[in-house]
């Protein structure tokens, strides 16, 4: 995991220029529109679609707002200094930000590496005990209920006993030989209430479905328990799997995945197991 001190991340931004913004015209619309110049600063992640291995890259700032990147961005393999651009890389990138919040990369201005912690991560030989929050998305009020309860997850994760000795927690601990393990103490899975934004049960819309989950956890749990978990899992009603295209995504490096309750969801270790690694 990277950390900046605010301070530096301020001096950063300072440093890189902020925002600025510029009128153009739009040929094709006929249209004058203005566009805001940003520089986004943040962990280079990337969301993995489980079947289709598409990538959608994001940049999660220090506070864990996620902007995403214009699909078929695909980042260089270093930047200008030489440094590899690599998934895990805290960067900064000029974009243009597009009316739903997107960054769309400004291509006579790169991006540049500011920090590079890949090398100690994958120095880290402790054993990784994960603290998991499972949260169950229910959106009955647009008919769009959850279909397993808290205990089902809970069996799971950490097994029938719910003691981490079965489930994922089994397989974890077993296919990395005893280095990633479930902590079966602090394992919580909850059922968030989400109202119906045409965001999530429309476009399916990942970053979304993440702001109403931990929103509705937060409430539930309060900001300081909730900031206990280190990972995260969504499992959407069941009826979403007509609108996302995907079983199971994951955030990489990261610590969120999101799962359908369908049979190559939330029902298959494998999918599991794939999302979280
Ligand atoms: C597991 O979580 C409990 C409760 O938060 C904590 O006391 C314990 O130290 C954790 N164990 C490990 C191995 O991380």
């Amino acid at each position: 995991m990277w950390r900046l001190s605010v301070p530096l991340l301020l001096l950063l931004l300072a440093a890189t220029g902020g925002r600025s913004q510029e009128v153009f015209q739009d040929d094709d619309e006929d249209l004058l529109l203005a566009r805001t110049q940003v520089d986004v600063v943040g962990e280079l992640q990337y969301i993995s679609v489980h079947i289709t291995k598409e990538k959608f890259w994001v940049i999660r700032d220090s506070d864990g707002k996620m902007t995403q990147i214009a699909s078929g961005f695909q980042p260089p393999p270093k930047d200008d200094y030489g440094n590899d651009i690599v998934p895990g890389a805290v960067v900064s990138v000029p974009c243009y930000i597009d009316p739903s919040g997107v960054c769309n990369p400004i291509p006579e201005l790169k991006m540049t590496v500011i920090s590079d912690t890949s090398s100690t991560i994958m120095a880290n030989t402790e054993p990784i005990y994960q603290r998991l929050l499972v949260i169950i998305l229910d959106m009955a009020a647009c008919g769009n209920p959850a279909s397993i309860k808290p205990v089902d997850a809970a069996t799971i994760w950490l097994g029938p006993n719910g003691d981490g000795l079965g489930g994922m927690a089994q397989k974890f601990t077993q296919c990395s030989y005893g280095m990633l393990n479930l902590n079966a103490t602090a394992f919580r899975a909850i059922t968030v209430q989400a109202s119906c934004i045409p965001e999530v049960v429309d476009r399916c819309s990942f970053l979304s479905i993440i702001n109403i989950a931990d929103t509705g956890a937060k409430a539930q749990y309060g900001y300081d328990v909730f900031s206990t978990f280190t990972h995260i899992a969504y499992v959407l009603p069941p009826k979403m799997q007509s609108v996302c295209p995907w079983s199971g995504l994951a955030l990489l490096p990261g610590n969120r995945i999101w799962l359908q309750t369908a049979a190559y969801g939330v029902y298959r270790w494998s999918t599991i197991m794939q999302e979280s690694l």
